[in-house]
């Protein structure tokens, strides 16, 4: 069994999709461990997105991250890390498969809906971000 860590953006939250984007998981066989709501501060923010501070698009990040509660998610299951990431589908909702939380959610790269761990080492560290 493993775990990963999931964020419902504040798109996917303002638009009343925690259930529907829960309910995808769930109905793969991932279980909710753990979760918690939360108006993200600037530093959890920066914390987290820390890996893109140096790209073009980060303080769009920022500014969108912290604009609206984030439901913080801790999935488990079999190879739940890599599974959960193609359950999301690509960054970009216009390239993302058929019936990913993406395709059916997604606005543009920034509102994409859904964030999840892309490793386990990345794991551990949102969960000691979002969980403290
Ligand atoms: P997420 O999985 O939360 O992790 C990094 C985020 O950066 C990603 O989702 C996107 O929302 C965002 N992102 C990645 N590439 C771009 C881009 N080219 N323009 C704007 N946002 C981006």
């Amino acid at each position: 069994m493993e775990k990963t860590l999931v964020l419902i953006k504040p798109d996917a939250v303002r638009r009343s999709l925690i259930g529907q984007i829960l309910h995808e998981y769930e109905r793969n066989g991932l279980e909710v461990i753990k979760l918690n709501m939360q108006l993200p501060s600037l530093t959890i923010a920066e914390e987290h997105y820390a890996v893109h501070s140096d790209k073009p698009f980060y303080g769009t990040l920022l500014n969108y991250i912290t604009s609206g509660q984030v439901v913080a998610v801790l999935l488990q299951g079999n190879d739940a890390v890599r599974r959960v990431r193609q359950i999301n589908g690509a960054t970009d909702p216009k390239q993302a498969d058929d019936n990913t939380i993406r395709y059916l959610y997604g606005i543009n790269k920034t509102e994409n809906a859904v964030h999840a761990s892309d490793s386990l080492e990345n794991v551990e560290k949102e969960v000691a971000i979002w969980f403290g």
